[in-house]
């Protein structure tokens, strides 16, 4: 009977318009279209075959993740690598019933090896574009920042994206957590703000509930990438749920990352009952083992999820989105209507 209640939950939210807040597009790069490109740019890759890289995403922490992560950017040399690259998520994502997505690039991690920053964003946001007239998906683009380089290379990566910052609709804190504080890119999340830009960071996955509380109130974040660690301190968790920033949370990645040891332990289902706004995402899915749905199913089989959770769960991946008053006013509207019906 459980089971039963389970499958048709997972189907419930397979099918339902969602939107994805929590996607590197780096982190979407499948094994079959990094060997295709580094055919055709020339670059060899360490590996030899899509079984051999699928084969080493075993890890046991986000640094050892990170490693080939950055390894596997490394094919990405020009505009329409990037464009293909963000068209496969993008069709990936629209067979999820993905209406409406938050991407982040990495741009250092591809200025540094001498490809064009406008390269990078014109290939990404031209998919971004066709997305919206051929698949009916809407996107913000986020760019972040790698926290392990100095705030002096943010701020240069800053100056640089300024040509761009119509294309651009946020900054984000990225890549290796621990000994990189927030604190470290006040500065430049400050020059960000000042622009207008929305302002996220990773905080929380491996790193202290100290490091949520420097990205709200040294960075001024509109939202925390993961946050599990938040629950760790009473005042913190209060704090979230009385100002309604919210949580982008990611089952699978915390799981092949070792943030959690077993999915039945993943902290959803207390972030919800604390009155968060937390919502499900894929964060690096070609790394991680599954798309958004995935996700869904993970949590909502492993945590036994009831309906009103996987509602709550829908429902804030809009609440919790960039979008306009209007267009998230619609796409609830959208889910609403979805939810009626089945
Ligand atoms: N870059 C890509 N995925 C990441 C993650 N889960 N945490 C930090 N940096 C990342
Ligand atoms: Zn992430």
């Amino acid at each position: 009977m459980t089971h039963r209640t389970d499958t048709n939950l997972t189907n419930l939210a397979a099918n339902a318009p969602k939107a994805e807040l929590h996607l590197h597009i780096e982190g979407s790069f499948e094994p079959e279209l990094m060997f295709e490109m580094a055919r055709r740019n020339g670059v060899k890759l360490p590996f030899a075959s899509v079984e051999e890289i699928r084969a080493a995403y075993d890890f046991s922490n986000l640094q050892e993740f990170l490693d080939i992560y950055y390894q596997g950017m490394s094919v990405l040399l020009c505009e329409q690598d990037f464009y293909d690259l963000t068209w496969a998520y993008l069709t990936r994502a629209a067979a999820d019933n993905v209406i409406h997505t938050e991407i982040f690039f990495d741009p250092q991690g591809h200025t540094e090896r001498g490809v064009k920053f406008a390269d990078v964003v014109g290939g990404i946001s031209r998919a971004l574009e066709d997305a919206k007239d051929k698949l009916g998906i809407s996107s913000k683009l986020i760019m972040c920042f790698l926290r392990h380089l100095p705030e002096s290379d943010a701020l240069q990566t800053w100056d640089e994206a300024q040509p761009f910052l119509s294309l651009i609709d946020g900054v984000g804190l990225d890549s290796s957590e621990v000994g990189h504080p927030p604190s470290k890119f006040k500065t430049v999340f400050a020059k960000a703000k000042a622009a207008g830009l929305h302002l996220v960071a990773h905080a929380g996955e491996e790193g202290p509930p100290e490091y949520v509380w420097q990205a709200l109130d040294d960075l001024q974040v509109d939202r925390i990438d993961h946050g599990n660690r938040s629950l760790e301190d009473d005042k913190l968790v209060t704090q979230l749920a009385s100002t309604g920033i919210c949580l982008t949370v990611c089952p699978l990645s915390n799981l092949k990352l070792c943030v959690v040891d077993d999915m039945k332990e993943h902290p959803i289902r207390k972030m919800l009952d604390a009155g968060l706004c937390a919502m499900i995402n894929s964060d690096d899915p070609s790394y991680f083992g599954g798309y958004v749905n995935a996700n869904y199913t993970a949590v909502i089989e492993a945590l036994d999820l009831n309906r009103a959770e996987v509602e709550t769960l829908l429902a804030n991946s809009f609440t919790g989105s960039f979008m306009d008053a209007p267009a998230k006013g619609q796409a609830l509207s959208k889910l609403d209507a979805y939810l009626s019906g089945v």
